[in-house]
C-alpha cells in the first residue's frame, strides 16, 4: 500500500502546514499499541484538493540537529524514493519536506541517503530493502514512500520508531540524523531522541490511510 506522491506534495503545499518548516514541530500523536505492534493514527488532517502553493514561510533557520548513525548504514544504496514494494508488510508511510541551505533558501541537489527498519524492526543488511538515495528538487523538496518502521531492542529497551537520514550538499556540512515519530511512547527516555527531530504528522488524508509526515532540513554552510 503506497501513498501517492501527489497526495503528499499536496499536503506539503498547505500553508498552515508549511509553516512548520525548520524549527517548529507539531506533534499530532501516533497512538501505539506496544512495541512493534500495529499503530493507529491521530485524526485526519483535511487535505483540500485545490490549494495553491503558499509563499515560503518566514523561516527561523537553525541547522538540523545531528543524531547517531547507528550500525546499519550501508554505502551505495540505489537512487529511488519508493523504498517499499508490493511485498513489503506494514503501514504505508509518506514523508517529505524541503531542504534548506545555510542562507535559508531551498537547497536543490542535496543528496539524502535514507534507511530504516521494516515493520518488525529488522534492517536489511544483505540487500537494499527500505534503503534509498534521492536528490532534493529545484525547490529543495524531497519525499520518500515506504512503510512505518518498527521498533527494535537496543539492550533491554526498545528504540522508538525512527528513520535514518544522511544528507550531503556542496558548500554545506554533511549531516547524519534520525527522524522520529510524534507520540511514540518510546521517545521519552530514549537516549538519542531529540524533540526537534520529530516528524510533523500531516496525515492520513480523508481517503488515504497510513502516515504522512513532514520534515524540513536546514544544512549548515561550510
Ligand atoms: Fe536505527
Amino acid at each position: 500500500m503506497t501513498l501517492s506522491r501527489r497526495h503528499l506534495l499536496r499536503s506539503l503545499s498547505l500553508g498552515g502546514l508549511t509553516t512548520l518548516a525548520a524549527c517548529t514541530r507539531k506533534s499530532a500523536a501516533i497512538a501505539d499499541a506496544g512495541s512493534g505492534g500495529p499503530a493507529s493514527f491521530a485524526p485526519t488532517v483535511a487535505i483540500p484538493d485545490d490549494d495553491p502553493p503558499p509563499p515560503l514561510p518566514d523561516l527561523v533557520c537553525e541547522p538540523t540537529a545531528d543524531n547517531i548513525e547507528g550500525p546499519f548504514w550501508k554505502r551505495g544504496a540505489p537512487f529511488r524514493a519508493q523504498l517499499s514494494d508490493a511485498s513489503t508488510r506494514g503501514i504505508a508511510m509518506a514523508i517529505g519536506g524541503q531542504v534548506f541551505g545555510g542562507d535559508c533558501r531551498p537547497l536543490a541537489g542535496a543528496t539524502l541517503d535514507v534507511w530504516h527498519a521494516d515493520a518488525a524492526g529488522d534492517y536489511d543488511n544483505t540487500g537494499w530493502k527500505l534503503r534509498g538515495r534521492l536528490t532534493s528538487g529545484a525547490d529543495g523538496r524531497w519525499h520518500v514512500d515506504s512503510v512505518v518502521p518498527g521498533r527494535y531492542l537496543n539492550g533491554s529497551r526498545y528504540r522508538p520508531r525512527h528513520v535514518h537520514v544522511k544528507l550531503a550538499a556542496r558548500g554545506h556540512r554533511a549531516l547524519t540524523t534520525q527522524l522520529y515519530f510524534p507520540g511514540d511512547p518510546y521517545n521519552d527516555g530514549d537516549p538519542w531522541f531529540v524533540p526537534s527531530l520529530a516528524l510533523a504528522q500531516v496525515g492520513p488524508g480523508r481517503d488515504t490511510p497510513g502516515f504522512w509526515g513532514r520534515f524540513d532540513f536546514v544544512l549548515e554552510a561550510t
